[in-house]
């Protein structure tokens, strides 16, 4: 066992836990260097007036002194840099706050993110990089890309609408289903605070469960209702460190603000990788090595020689459940109400999918008076809001967090808004008008 027992690392390997830790000693020196090296990138990438501009106004405003074309060579920048610090102060605090013992291993694969707000994102070009690409030691980067594996279902732009990278988000995941190892540690900075509209969330309710992924994006597969979203909040300079088995995702950044964050992963036993996965992060760095001093030792740990163990590595998931329409053999239109059966047919509290001939609409009955129906596709993804939590008032996208109001459909971003429908109750049969005035 690669740490003490009662330590932090246990907590968090063994009950599926998180911890935060605030900007103070030698964590508040590191994420302050990073702050002020991303300080120095925007200046040699950009201007030294754009760098006025943040030291005046914080790193959040990123996005009005920078085109999102220019992230990746921030990135290069910052983690050129700041490699060999960054995996000492991982070390050091694996030892004095999660109670590794012995040796461990740390992802040679570290992440500068950066996530403009969406608004803005989406209208940069093709030739931008997800805000969850991270860089890793040159030689494990030709290794890499010489061994690259694809496979012929994932297909992130198809999911992601072929929108420009930078204005990807991530949907809920376990990591292994993304090719990282088994029982890490995840460690995520914020460099610049974040706040509910631009955070990390977490669905801690599926910890212990076996949820299944979508081959298509690797993210929840639909079928699994999610709880409200937990947002992660963090004051700049604070470090979050998770069990990254907790399903998690980003919430998309419908808020004004540039999102910065370092992450990184550490292994307390040496790694292992998912068999359903395509791919593995297969790079990594030993405690021993990088304690020593010497950061250029790339361990390879080869995918089909470290695969998990099996009881870990599901072969059978909890079944997701199936969204069943009711056909409506009609037409929805601007101002005519569609019969849909008996109020009966709208048991309290549970969504009710409706499929007509050119619409899908959900249907929501939360009390006597209160009813809802919206479209059931996402306009940001398509993706399906049967699985998101809802109240007479809202409804969470289970793809991105984002949060819609069922009285006028607006969420945070102004681009993005959900189509609502009207509902008609007389003589005890139900009926959606076409295109809700407000
Ligand atoms: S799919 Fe992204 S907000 Fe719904
Ligand atoms: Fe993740």
């Amino acid at each position: 066992m690669g740490y003490t027992t009662g330590s932090l690392a246990s907590s968090i390997l063994r009950n599926g836990t998180y911890a935060t830790f605030p900007a103070a000693g030698f964590l508040k020196e590191t994420s302050d260097r990073i702050y002020e090296l991303v300080l120095e990138g925007i200046s040699e990438v950009v201007s030294p007036d754009a760098r006025s501009y943040l030291e005046e106004h914080s790193l959040t405003q990123m996005h009005e002194v920078m085109p999102a074309e220019k992230i990746g060579d921030l990135r290069n920048y910052v983690m050129e840099r700041y490699r060999r610090n960054l995996f000492d102060t991982v070390c050091r605090f694996a030892r004095e706050s999660l109670g590794l013992a012995g040796e461990f291993y740390v992802d040679d694969y570290a992440i500068l993110r950066v996530n403009y707000p969406y608004e803005i994102a989406k209208l940069a070009s093709m030739n931008t990089e997800n805000p969850g690409i991270g860089r890793m030691s040159k030689g494990a980067r030709s290794h890499f890309v010489a061994n690259k594996r694809e496979d012929p279902v994932y297909d992130p732009k198809g999911y992601q609408r072929n929108l420009p990278p930078a204005a990807w988000a991530h949907g809920p995941h376990q990591d292994t289903w993304t090719g990282h190892s088994r029982d890490g540690i995840n460690l995520w900075w914020a460099v610049e605070k974040t706040i509910p509209e631009n955070s990390m969330v977490f669905y801690p309710g599926y910890w212990g469960h076996k949820p299944q992924p979508d081959p298509r994006s690797l993210y929840l597969h639909s079928g699994y209702p999610l709880s409200e979203p937990k947002t992660m909040q963090l004051a700049r300079g604070e470090l979050l460190v998770f069990n990254p088995e907790i399903l998690h995702g980003t919430h998309l950044n419908v808020s004004k603000k540039t999102r910065v964050a370092v992450s990184l992963r550490i292994n307390p036993e040496r790694p292992t990788f998912s068999r359903h996965c395509f791919y593995a992060r297969e790079y990594w760095q030993s405690s021993t090595n990088i304690e020593a001093g010497k950061f250029d030792e790339i361990i390879h740990f080869e995918r089909t020689q470290n695969f998990m163990d099996p009881a870990k590595d599901h072969n059978e998931f909890d079944e997701p459940m199936p969204h069943k329409p009711i056909e409506v053999a009609a037409r929805i239109e601007p101002g005519a109400a569609v019969p849909c059966g008996p109020v009966s047919r709208f048991p309290f509290g549970e969504k009710v999918l409706l499929k007509f001939e050119n619409a899908s609409i959900i249907v929501v009955r939360s009390d006597e008076k209160n009813w809802n129906a919206f479209d059931s596709e996402c306009p940001h993804l398509g993706v399906s809001l049967m699985d998101g939590c809802s109240d007479g008032e809202k409804v969470y996208c289970p793809g991105c967090a984002v949060k819609f109001s069922l009285s006028d459909g607006c969420c945070m971003a102004p681009s993005l808004r959900l189509g609502l429908y009207g509902v008609k109750v007389e003589d005890s049969v139900v009926s959606i008008v076409g295109e809700h005035p407000g």
